[in-house]
């Protein structure tokens, strides 16, 4: 094996660019199209979940159940529309909590696979892979198939990932905030995490709100964003892989075929429209966004610093959540920001699980959730 230092990262040749950049523009996505939503429509909640016992964290975002098992979900006879009907109420609340999960590894596998699937996704993506690979790297392949990413406190200060944003010298707690794997083509939908192990206190995870955190824009500068593109990389993990002495794998997909080779960089649309509501959002993040395109650098500075204030510093947008031993949350990365609270000492850990979804696009035609819910008549 050669020294890693001297591996070369392979730029997407300009077919694969153009491939992917086809994907993008107005609807209705084509079928034949690969990394389109094969929604022509947004979903329908059916009300299949009402039966069990909920509440809702904050009028922006967050719903626990307070009794229901997702197991139960997965063995029902008609578990095909329940995932539907769970899918449709996590894009629309953004994220949903659940305590006291009986559910396995390979369940969690499972429900992450067919929840996605539920939603029409393009018939090539499956589950998130990450890009370093290693016998100790998360979301290593087993038997040739995605298992669950260990996620642990004390190998993370160990690698870095996303929690290196604690080397800056601000050491601002919002500087965590994300959304999973948006330098991928075709980054992930839906996120699900369990928490095995937590400290007494301290380990909260917060969410953010991206459908509303559009809405505390004017209308006019939202028009504005909905015209411009960002580059979204993960090149750190060169960085970090050199320094764990493994490699990064060109030639595996992770995910879908638009997701592969060993530049881990890509260009996304700022505001993007979620296929399952039909809803638009803002598609920026703190930790993989790198640069507004189009724009100079000193203006690129002014609108992401503006957009990241409004998400951190509107608390009526965000939720947070308190783990307990064996609580999962599920939340859609298209319409949320996420961050944990590094406020503890103990070993905290659990394990997660992604799906991979569509080219991120901008439809015209879609609709502001608050716009979306009063044409609807709905409260959610
Ligand atoms: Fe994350």
């Amino acid at each position: 094996m050669p020294p890693i230092a001297t591996q070369t990262v392979t730029s997407p040749t300009n077919e694969e660019r153009n491939a992917t950049l086809k994907l993008r523009g107005s609807s209705p996505p084509s079928e034949a199209s690969s990394g389109r939503s094969r929604l022509t429509a947004p979903m329908q909640y059916q009300g299949l979940l009402d039966k069990y016992e909920s509440f809702e964290l904050t009028p922006s975002l967050g719903r626990e159940f307070k009794d229901l098992q997702l197991t139960d979900l997965l063995k029902a006879p008609n578990s095909d529309a329940l995932l539907a009907d769970l899918a449709v109420l996590i894009s629309r609340r953004g994220v949903v909590f659940l305590r006291d999960q009986n559910i396995s590894s390979e369940d969690m596998m499972e429900l992450s696979k067919r929840l996605a699937d539920a939603t029409q996704r393009p018939r090539e993506s499956t589950l998130s892979i990450h890009p370093l690979e290693s016998d100790t790297a998360p979301e290593i392949m087993v038997g040739g198939n995605p298992k669950t990413t260990d996620i642990s406190a004390s190998r993370q200060r160990k690698s870095g990932g996303i929690s290196r944003f604690y080397d800056d010298v601000s050491r601002w707690a919002s500087q965590a905030f994300h959304t999973d794997i948006s330098f991928e083509n075709v980054p992930a939908d839906y996120s699900m995490l369990k928490i095995n192990t937590l400290p007494p206190t301290g380990g909260d995870t917060m969410w953010i709100n991206t459908y509303d955190l559009l809405d505390k824009m004017s209308p006019s500068f939202q028009e504005y964003l909905s015209t411009l593109e960002a580059e979204h990389s993960a090149e750190f993990f060169h960085d970090e892989a050199r320094r764990l002495g493994i490699k990064i794998r060109p030639e595996r997909e992770r995910g879908h075929p638009l997701n592969k080779g060993d530049h881990l960089t890509a260009v996304h649309p700022v505001v993007r429209t979620n296929p399952v509501t039909g809803w638009r959002s803002i598609y920026l993040n703190k930790g993989f966004t790198k640069r507004i395109l189009g724009v100079t650098k000193d203006e690129h500075d002014m609108i992401f610093d503006y957009i990241n204030r409004a998400g951190f510093q509107n608390h009526d947008i965000q939720c947070r959540f308190r783990w307990g031993k064996g609580s999962v949350a599920i939340w859609d990365n298209r319409c949320t920001w996420h961050c944990a609270t590094f406020d503890y000492e103990e070993e905290r850990a659990g394990e997660r699980a992604s799906s991979i979804g569509e080219v991120p696009y901008f439809d015209p035609k879609s609709v502001n959730r608050k716009h979306g819910l009063a044409q609807e008549g709905k409260a959610w």
